[in-house]
């Protein structure tokens, strides 16, 4: 399994499983208006364990997360929003979603500073509740009453991003720390390359006047006549 990030050409894939798993639809502009606008949040799951046929084979997505960054945050805080995430019945309790939704989360935190993500979900998905709740650690804001089309109610999940900044942070100092040790630490082994090569012997070369550069120089001529 191969999870990548979301190209426009996966579009259609993903309007496709969306209409297979949820009741919850939207028009194909709206897939890319996510697509363009926040090109690092959206992940697809691809089944590659069958190989491409032909160059024309279009790949076979089995999972996807939709998410963008809140416009226009009510409380003025940047963070993130899940507005679709699927996994085709085929391949669900793999840990396919789980994969998904964090690399999803690691890309609002390393691209856009998020502080925290969230979602709705209806009350009678338990599946998709367990998920957030238990898994990755999303809690139930509140309950907004009739939020669906069809009048059931949804929980406003969130889940905070200081445990993942931390991480990044802590990611970033080691890699300092690293760089910092290498230029500290003078090589050791042989010298290998060009810098290997034994350097071309010294060799003396006359200049200036021992050259017979002298000759070139302008006579004075005036003294002569
Ligand atoms: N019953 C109970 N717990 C579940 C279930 C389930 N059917 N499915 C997932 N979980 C929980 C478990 O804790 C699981 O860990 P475990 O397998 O070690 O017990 C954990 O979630 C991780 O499961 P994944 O394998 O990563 O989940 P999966 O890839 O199967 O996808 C999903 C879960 C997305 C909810 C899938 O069932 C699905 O596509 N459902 C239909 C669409 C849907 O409901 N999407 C979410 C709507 S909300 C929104 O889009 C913002």
């Amino acid at each position: 399994m191969d999870i990548r990030v979301l190209q426009p050409s996966d579009l259609p894939l993903i309007q496709h499983a969306n209409l297979e798993n949820l009741p919850e639809n939207y028009f194909l502009k709206y897939y890319l208006y996510h697509a363009l606008s926040w090109p690092q949040l959206s992940f697809v799951a691809v089944d590659v364990s069958r190989p491409k046929k032909t160059p024309y084979d279009y790949p076979k997505i089995v999972g996807y997360v939709l998410a963008k960054m809140e416009e226009e945050p009510t409380d003025g805080v940047q963070h993130g929003h899940i507005t679709s995430l699927s996994v085709m019945r085929t391949h669900r309790r793999l840990g396919i979603a789980e994969k998904l939704m964090r690399q999803s989360q690691l890309a609002m935190v390393e691209t856009f500073g998020a502080q925290y993500v969230s979602l709705h979900v209806r009350v009678s998905n338990q599946a998709a509740i367990r998920l957030y709740r238990d898994t990755l650690g999303f809690l139930t804001e509140k309950t907004e009453a009739k939020y669906y089309a069809d009048g059931e109610d949804a929980f406003c999940m969130k889940r905070e991003f200081s445990d993942i900044r931390e991480q990044i942070d802590e990611a970033r100092n080691k890699e300092e720390g690293e760089s910092a040790d290498t230029t500290e630490h003078q090589d050791e082994g042989e010298p290998v390359g060009d810098v290997g090569k034994a350097a071309d012997k010294k060799r003396k070369v006359k200049v200036g006047r021992a050259l017979g550069v002298g000759e070139l120089v302008e006579r004075d001529e005036t003294h002569k006549s």
